[in-house]
């Protein structure tokens, strides 16, 4: 496979907004609602993927699904690229305008329309932050249980773009499993409305199902009616230690077979526990250690949840586990989560990184990290794996350390795609929850056969026949 060839927007049939179209934009949006001020352009030209940056020529700030319909018409009149952007906190480069034109950001349509406690559902706008709607729901005891990393700061319709996840998918699966209905926009302006409250609808074909992780390429989701739960009354977290890392990937698998069902289940293997050492101060009991696992259990009562800790402690140790960290107390807890939340940012502070968001069969997380480990080190480079062991996702980061550029850029990519071709082998994919956005394109074609993306670039035709929406994302060039 070769290196990726920068775009061309000539060749993605594109042509950028002019003075007199952005001219039209601003009659309707407003003054501030369509910027093109250095500050905003580089602002909206970055997300949270690596260190990647490319400049839109405008910023549409749309108040109203009217505003985005009429900005969509406009843009597909004049052929512009078109690029949806919560808060940009995504991990693939998918809100990276990569052919410039506009970014359509839905930061100001943040209300949350409607809380429905007779059916259960919290109907929002795209934009609203994922832990206010989450603080929310949660005044009436309820549970809206997707949890990104980026919670405090991501935006819903991100979320919904990305069908984001988080420790939590261990037990209640990611966005799309609490999606009933969507309020989208198609490239040409024309509304459309998917799914609404019923928790079954077989109706013709899944367009909800459709929407949700189509990375911004097939329409503009601007509010969507998700489902809620009550809140579990009892939580509880722990950290069981391990000499080895098969230790902890085999008690992943055997606490499942148990019976137990956790609401988290996360690895951090060697190299992860060294990074966020450096940031977070370590119990002694974890000292030493090569793999952690954190466990979040949830239910109605706390002793119930002692007594399956206790159990989950036993387990652990028959595989050669240490004694386990325990917290009840919601701050304790708290503690125990930083080891967890910030090994992504110890990893990225010491080094330029690339991270692949792999994810194989459960079953196969010890494989997949010593994969990661073996394509790492043919390049004379570092892997430091953590993340959902309870679904089989790790984060891989790449590091550079002191490599010269242009040599870390060729190895980073031979040990990538060899990471992805193990993972493939192991029946795994190439992005559990981040997407492929920009940086995965490539991988494309080993996750899916000819024929699978050949039907996926019909599907985006139907829907984007212009292709102004997100141009450049998901698919590796022709
Ligand atoms: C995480 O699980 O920590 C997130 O997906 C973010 C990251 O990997 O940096
Ligand atoms: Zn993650």
């Amino acid at each position: 496979m070769t290196a990726l060839p920068p775009l061309d927007p000539t060749a993605l049939g594109l042509v950028r907004p002019d003075a007199p179209g952005l001219a039209r934009l601003r009659e309707f949006l407003g003054p501030d609602g369509l910027r093109t001020d250095a500050g905003a352009l580089e602002a909206h030209g970055r997300d949270e993927t690596e260190s990647l940056c490319f400049l839109p020529d405008a910023i549409a700030l749309p108040r109203s699904t009217g505003e985005v319909s009429r900005t969509l018409a406009l843009c597909h009149a004049g052929r512009w690229p078109v690029v949806p952007r919560g808060a940009g906190t995504g991990l693939s480069g998918g809100a990276l305008p990569v052919a410039g034109g506009i970014v359509l950001s839905l930061a100001r349509m943040d209300r949350i329309r409607e809380l429905d406690l007779a059916n259960l559902t919290v109907t929002a706008e795209a934009g609203v932050v994922l832990a206010d709607l989450q603080r929310r729901v949660d005044e009436h005891g309820l549970r809206y249980p997707p949890d990104p990393a980026s919670r405090e700061s991501c935006r819903l319709g991100g979320n919904l773009a990305e069908n984001s996840a988080g420790p939590r998918s261990c037990k209640y699966g990611t966005t799309g499993d609490w999606v009933l209905g969507l309020e989208t926009v198609l490239a040409d302006g024309t509304p459309l409305a998917t799914g609404g409250k019923n928790r079954k609808d077989v109706a013709g074909y899944d367009l909800t199902g459709l929407l949700v992780g189509s990375e911004g390429t097939l329409a503009v989701i601007t509010a969507a009616t998700l489902r809620l739960v009550a809140r579990p009354r009892a939580t509880l977290t722990l950290i069981l230690p391990f000499p080895a890392l098969d230790a902890a990937a085999a008690a992943v698998a055997a606490l499942f077979l148990d019976g137990h069902h956790p609401a988290a289940c996360e690895l951090l293997e060697e190299g992860a526990i060294a990074a966020v050492a450096r940031l977070v101060p370590l119990p002694a009991a974890l000292a030493g250690q090569v793999a952690l696992l954190l466990v979040e259990l949830d239910g109605d009562e706390d002793e119930a949840l002692l007594d399956e800790a206790a159990a989950l402690e036993e387990l652990a140790r028959g595989l050669g586990g240490g004694e386990a960290l325990v917290a009840r107390e919601a701050a304790e807890q708290r503690r125990l989560w930083e080891i967890r939340s910030k090994v992504g940012e110890a990893v990225k502070q010491g080094s330029v990184y690339k991270e692949a968001d792999a994810v194989v069969p459960r079953a196969a997380l010890a494989e997949l990290v010593r994969a990661a480990r073996a394509a790492a080190a043919r390049q004379g480079l570092r892997a430091v794996c953590y993340g959902h062991a309870g679904d089989g996702n790790l984060h891989v980061n790449l590091l550079q350390g002191d490599l010269p550029d242009a040599l870390w850029r060729e190895r980073r990519d031979a040990a990538e795609e060899e990471l992805f071709r193990a993972v493939v082998a192991l029946g795994g994919s190439i992005t559990g929850e981040h997407g492929v956005g920009w940086t995965q394109r490539r991988y494309l074609p080993l996750r899916h056969a000819p024929a699978a993306i050949a039907l996926m670039r019909a599907i985006k035709r139907t829907f984007d026949p212009a292709g102004i929406l997100n141009p450049g994302k998901i698919f590796p060039d022709p």
